[in-house]
């Protein structure tokens, strides 16, 4: 293996940095619109602060900019560090941070003024699209050719999470993109009708299954072990995982168009591989909590592999969720509801952003040669605002979408419907109310982590990092 020194780092440590950052702005824009559903005046009769153009916004930066730039960090990281070689090409890595962070400007420069191709988490115009597909390719021959330089001889299990999430991507990106320019900033997709809405749920599902888990999957197959100090309970459940995995969410799509003009057979393909999708998953939530066995005092101890799993925990709950939700009984009941967004962020906040916080305090004192982050009790104080914060989003839109699924569904004798829409609406106020609480307990959070992070990073003669505060802990 090479030393350090001989690691591209440079731009893991501006991936690194860039999720921070593009986590809080994704995050604000969350509270935002979380304000707005309890307050409409709150768009101050401005066009590009409505709801309407402000939710994309919230997805993209979430997703894309913040999950994104945590997902390009760890890859980067792992794959040198498990292949024991540097990054393939200095001046490609740089291209696809540079490039990535465009598209992201590109995204707050069009989405809050109405430009977009009106597909969800695919918002973005023809001109961007073209360039995410630039900077993906560029990605995939970094990656790829990173490991083709390899010098261990097996390819460790991560990046096969990490290479499947680029491949797939790639190719869901390009064919759900597909369409016939009219203008520099419109276009007109080349489907129609219920294939469209085939293909753009094929691409919506497997960016959840590819962008929001394999990848981050990826993390957990590194970071669990590395801070459990612990090798990975079973690498065979892990192989049976991948491959588990990357075969069966391709059909799961159909479950986001249940009781539509999509034939029912498809739909119930897709409800059939969803709940088949429940046992990978399970073995790989299994799996990485497993590789604590024998060190279960760390969750103790330390405030990182509490985040991490959590993360698990979460992910546990989310896929045990889906896969109930994708019946079509159940979807009958959820769909439409605020359950659908108590399950997006029960996966969104409790999975991807606790795995991504976990692992950035990890890698910043990593990247930055400190012992150990500034603040350790800031990290704890961290891990349980953002917890108590999740749990009150999740709970409080669970409460909410049960209850507007049955005010929905209730009939009276004669047939008519017992609560009017708006009935509806005020009796989820209250729950609005503890959503957006959740949520800035959460976004206070990330507020703790830049914080901490900008005092681990900062020029060591200015600061004496991890003296002061961490010691103690
Ligand atoms: C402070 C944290 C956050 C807050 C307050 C927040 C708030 C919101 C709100 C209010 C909505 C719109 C719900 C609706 O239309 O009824 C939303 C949608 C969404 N958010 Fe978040 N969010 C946060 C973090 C995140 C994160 C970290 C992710 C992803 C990694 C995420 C992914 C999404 C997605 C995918 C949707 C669309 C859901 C759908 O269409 O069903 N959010 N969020
Ligand atoms: C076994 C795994 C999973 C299955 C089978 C599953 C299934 C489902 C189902 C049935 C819906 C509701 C569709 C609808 O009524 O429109 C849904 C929505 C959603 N799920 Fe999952 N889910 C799984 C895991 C996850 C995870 C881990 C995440 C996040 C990291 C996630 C993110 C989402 C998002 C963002 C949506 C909203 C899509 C939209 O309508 O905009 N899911 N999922």
């Amino acid at each position: 293996m090479q030393t350090p020194a001989a690691y591209n780092d440079r731009v893991v440590r501006q991936f690194t940095i860039m999720t921070v950052v593009w986590g809080i702005v994704g995050m604000l824009v969350g509270v935002i619109i979380a304000a707005q559903l309890l307050w409409p005046a709150l768009n101050f009769d401005i066009p590009w602060l409505t709801y309407s153009r402000l939710r994309p916004l919230h997805t993209n930066a979430v997703i894309f900019a913040f999950g994104g730039s945590a997902l390009f960090a760890t890859s980067y990281y792992v794959v040198q560090r498990t292949c024991g070689v540097r990054l393939m090409g200095d001046r490609l890595a740089a291209f696809t941070f540079w490039g990535w962070q465009v598209v992201i400007v590109g995204a707050i420069f069009t989405l809050p003024f109405g430009y977009t191709q009106s597909k969800e988490y695919a918002e973005l115009i023809w001109p961007l699209d073209v360039l995410i597909t630039i900077v993906w390719v560029a990605y995939a021959v970094s990656f790829f050719g990173t490991i083709l330089r390899r010098r261990t001889k097996h390819i460790y299990v991560a990046n096969w999470f990490y290479g499947a999430f680029i491949v797939a991507v790639a190719m869901l990106h390009i064919v759900n993109s597909l369409a016939i320019p009219t203008s520099l900033t419109q276009s007109y997709p080349v489907y129609a009708g219920a294939v469209d809405a085939m293909v753009q749920w094929w691409y919506g599902h497997n960016a959840v299954g590819f962008f929001l888990t394999a990848g981050f999957l990826g993390m957990m197959y590194y970071f669990v072990p590395k801070q459990a100090g612990r090798p990975i309970y079973s690498y065979r459940l892990s192989v049976v995982h991948f491959w588990a995995l990357i075969s069966i969410y391709m059909w799961a799509g159909p479950h986001h168009l249940h009781w539509t003009a999509l034939p029912e057979w498809t739909q119930s393909v897709g409800m059939v591989f969803s709940l088949i999708l429940l046992a990978p998953s399970w073995g790989g939530m299994i799996n990485g909590i497993m590789t604590l066995s024998g060190a279960w005092h760390k969750l103790r101890d330390d405030p990182i592999i509490r985040f991490l799993v959590v993360s698990l925990s979460f992910y546990g709950m989310s896929t045990f969720e889906g896969p109930m939700m994708a019946i079509r009984t159940v979807n009958a009941l959820s769909h439409y509801t605020d359950w659908t967004i108590g399950h997006v962020h029960s996966g969104a906040l409790g999975w991807v952003a606790f795995i991504t916080i976990g692992s950035v305090y990890m890698l910043v004192p990593r990247l930055f040669n400190r012992e150990q982050m500034y603040s350790v009790p800031l990290i704890n104080v961290h891990f349980w605002v953002s917890t108590i914060g999740v749990v009150l989003y999740i709970a409080s839109m669970w409460i909410a979408g049960v209850m507007q699924g049955l005010m929905w569904r209730a009939v009276n004798d004669d047939g008519t419907l017992t609560y009017s829409f708006i009935e509806s609406l005020s009796a989820t106020y209250p729950y609005y109310a503890v959503r957006l609480l959740g949520g800035l307990l959460f976004f206070a959070g990330m507020l703790i982590m830049a914080y901490n992070v900008w005092r681990t990073i900062r020029p060591v003669e200015a600061s004496s990092p991890a003296t002061a505060p961490a010691a103690s802990a």
